[in-house]
């Protein structure tokens, strides 16, 4: 980005009015675009994937985001790296397909070769001078929290991803993430901006309208409502929810697994949230019945009425985790009109299909939501495209969530652009 595109930024996020959606121009222009991936994807904490993406020593899955690709890659000893998927020799890209099983990385050009911790083994023809040890794999910074993998493409990452780690632990603990198995994955490409993408998950205003699958087992005054307009009977349905997720959140919490709200959306530069919430119905998961799909539960869960565990993260990422199954979600900017939506469905690693869950009942509420969620992106993004559009105002009731991922946006954006400028001056 020159200086006078960063300028000519800066005065657009300072013209932002509060309380409203963004200008056109964040939604459609090529150099914002470029920013977002600098930025934001270039320099905060990003959401790719979960520990079994890769169970066994070998195992690799790549994630691409913008020119960057980086593969994950679990190695002898248990852990998991990640590294530039490019190779040292003359920058082949080193694993090509989505997910690999290697014994080691090598190189399809001319075989480079390199062990499971990034190190150069092999290079023929090089020379005795030659010397290996400076060729190794680029590392990319890579924290797993309680099995959720963030990696960082800056140099040096925001260091509150430890805060964020001691927060969200206790919620995540309980469901092991680490133990439980990828049972479906989808890439869903919508043809929208990836701050519309996030914007549509941060309220549950559209939810009544568009989500006859999820809302299902969701409580109508789970997500917000407007106090006043409520009649004498929807006061009281009200009331009566709020007082079970007080009981909830007290029997939940009593059991180990934290409950009650966390909220660092707007206020952290590593930005979450987190809440378990109780579901309707049967109250045990997001199904169709709003019971298990899978009979065999997570971790050490006992209770199938676990209610739904949400947890949020900026820039890019949301999760259900339920007593039986955990869903998740990464967002990752493909053009300034597309997105890919990575979501993935997990069960307990020894749960056995046909047996302990169906694949179509597990899977069925988020495959209906997530197509009627790209819909609403795609006509978002048109709606946005036309010079009629103008920036529109939040509901406070139901759309506090979307003001929050809006003033962290802008306010990372800004403190970008800031460095860049005194770095140049
Ligand atoms: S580019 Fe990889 S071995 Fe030559
Ligand atoms: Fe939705």
């Amino acid at each position: 980005m020159t200086l006078a595109d960063s300028q000519s930024l800066k005065d657009l996020i300072a013209r932002r009015r509060a309380g409203h959606s963004l200008a056109a121009d964040f939604y459609r222009r090529q150099d914002i675009f470029e920013a977002d991936m600098e930025l934001i994807f270039g320099r905060h904490w990003i959401y790719v994937g979960v520990e079994p993406d890769v169970p066994e020593p070998g195992d690799v899955v790549v994630v691409d985001i913008g020119k960057t690709s980086v593969l994950i890659v679990r190695d002898d000893d248990m852990n998991i790296r990640a590294f530039h998927n490019v190779c040292r020799h003359r920058g082949a890209r080193l694993v090509s397909t989505p997910n690999a099983v290697v014994g080691n990385l090598v190189c399809r050009y001319h075989s480079w070769t390199y062990g499971l911790d990034g190190k150069l083994l092999f290079a023929d023809h090089m020379g005795e001078d030659f010397d290996k040890s400076c060729r190794g794999l680029k590392p990319v910074h890579l924290r797993s929290i309680a099995g959720l993998l963030f990696i960082c493409l800056a140099e040096e990452p925001p260091k509150d991803i430890e805060a964020m780690a001691e927060a969200l632990t206790p919620y995540l603990a309980v469901h092991d993430l680490p133990n439980c198995k990828i049972v479906k994955s989808t890439d869903l490409i919508e043809h929208g901006n990836w701050k519309l993408t996030m914007e549509n998950n941060r309220e549950c205003y559209h939810c009544g309208a568009n989500h006859p699958e999820l809302t299902v087992p969701l409580f109508a005054y789970g997500f917000g409502f407007s106090p006043k307009t409520l009649d004498e009977g929807e006061r009281e349905q009200a009331a009566r929810y709020q007082a079970l997720v007080c009981d909830s959140h007290a029997r939940w919490e009593g059991a180990g697994a934290a409950s009650r709200e966390v909220e660092h959306l707007a206020d952290r530069v590593t930005a979450f949230r987190a809440e378990r919430l109780p579901l309707d119905q049967h109250g045990e998961s997001q199904t169709l019945d709003s019971k298990v799909a899978s009979r065999k539960l997570l971790g050490q869960i006992n209770d199938p009425a676990m209610g739904g565990l949400s947890v949020w993260t900026q820039p890019n990422s949301w999760h259900h985790f339920m007593s039986d199954h955990v869903v998740t979600f990464s967002v990752i900017p493909v053009s300034p009109t597309e997105t890919l939506l990575r979501t993935r469905w997990l069960v307990h690693k020894d749960a056995v299909e046909g047996v302990d869950y169906d694949l179509e009942n597990l899977t069925q509420v988020w495959l209906a939501t997530n197509q009627q969620d790209a819909d609403l992106v795609e006509i978002t993004q048109a709606g946005v495209e036309s010079p009629a559009y103008e920036p529109g105002p939040y509901s406070v009731f139901t759309e506090g969530l979307v003001e929050k991922f809006c003033d962290w946006y802008l306010g990372r954006l800004s403190a970008g652009l800031a460095t860049d400028l005194a770095e140049a001056a």
